[in-house]
């Protein structure tokens, strides 16, 4: 009985073991240095006007940010498009008015109030807050500490996806043919049979997406003359998204930063009375 037992523990061991391994997907994930990074990091405002194009003449093609208002644009600590521009960016866009024509709805030209339309394609997520909901890079052994000296992670992430795109390995042209496109950092996608090996093992990094290659480098023309390299133009649009993602990041480092200040000088202080207060019994000694 007490040997069965062990058994079937063995067993359960074992299984919960290969489940793991299974599920141990690697990826290459970049570790990029972004601006924002660290506790003194701050938005690099024109990455992020430039990350506003790309996302502006790429990405929106497929990907929404529904939970974007124009207005934020114009914001302190954002891309700070000057008001004007602000608006003429928002008037760049048509959004459906459900109070129009009676109760009827119809469609008009945004204002700064109105916020960045869905998705135009229905399998293609929100990119709202896609920095924050994915982690990028955990550090050794996924401590999560890379991410508390580094930022959120979700940028690397991103960027990394962006130029993570390859040539299907050799192993997957000798099986079925996949759907999607095969990318080093994509972890939930299709992965073909063939390149998996007796072990259970993956024998490459990533898996298959569904979005096809958006960038490829000179993608887009920069009026500020920065690099339009694939790494760079994916380090921008990743920035602007995390902007996206954590709108109020620099607000809430600098609330940190004057708790920190003040802890500090209070500490201090307390440590003085305290002399002060004991100086007189410990004279006595
Ligand atoms: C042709 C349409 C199309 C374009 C253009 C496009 N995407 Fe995508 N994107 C997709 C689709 C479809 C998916 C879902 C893929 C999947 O889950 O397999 C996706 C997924 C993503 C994801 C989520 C990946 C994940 O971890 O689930 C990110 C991030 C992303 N896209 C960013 C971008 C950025 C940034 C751009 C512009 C540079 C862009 N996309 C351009 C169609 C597109």
């Amino acid at each position: 009985m007490f040997r069965k037992l062990t058994f079937t523990a063995a067993a359960v061991l074992a299984m919960t073991a290969v489940q793991v391994s299974a599920a141990e997907i690697e990826t290459e994930i970049e570790d990029f240095a972004f601006s924002f990074e660290g506790p003194f990091g701050s938005f690099d405002q024109m990455q992020l006007q430039r990350g506003l194009q790309v996302y502006t003449e790429i990405c929106a093609s497929c990907h929404g940010l529904e939970l974007v208002a124009f207005r934020t644009l114009h914001q302190e600590g954002g891309p700070a498009l000057p008001e004007d521009q602000m608006r003429a960016y928002a008037e760049f866009y048509e959004v459906f008015d459900q109070s129009l024509l009676g109760g009827e709805g119809d469609f008009r030209t945004a204002t700064p109030a109105d916020k960045f339309p869905g998705s135009a394609l229905s399998n293609a997520p929100d990119l709202s807050l896609m920095a924050k909901a994915r982690a990028g890079f955990h550090g050794p052994a996924g401590t999560g500490i890379s991410q508390f000296v580094n930022g959120m992670g979700g940028a690397e992430y991103i960027a990394s996806l962006l130029a993570g795109y390859a040539e299907e390995p050799e192993c997957a042209l000798e099986g079925e043919p996949m759907d999607g496109y095969y990318n080093v950092a994509f972890a939930p996608g299709g992965f073909p049979e063939s390149c998996i090996d007796e072990h259970g093992h993956r024998m490459v990094p990533g898996s298959w997406i569904g979005m096809p290659q958006p960038l490829y480098g000179d993608d887009v023309e920069y009026a500020d003359g920065h690099s339009t390299e694939l790494d760079h133009v994916s380090q921008d649009v990743s920035a602007f998204l995390m902007w996206t993602a954590e709108p109020k990041m620099m607000a809430r480092k600098q609330a940190g930063l004057t708790g920190v200040i003040f802890l500090t000088l209070l500490s201090v202080l307390l440590y003085l009375t305290n002399k002060r207060i004991w100086a007189p019994h410990k004279k006595k000694h």
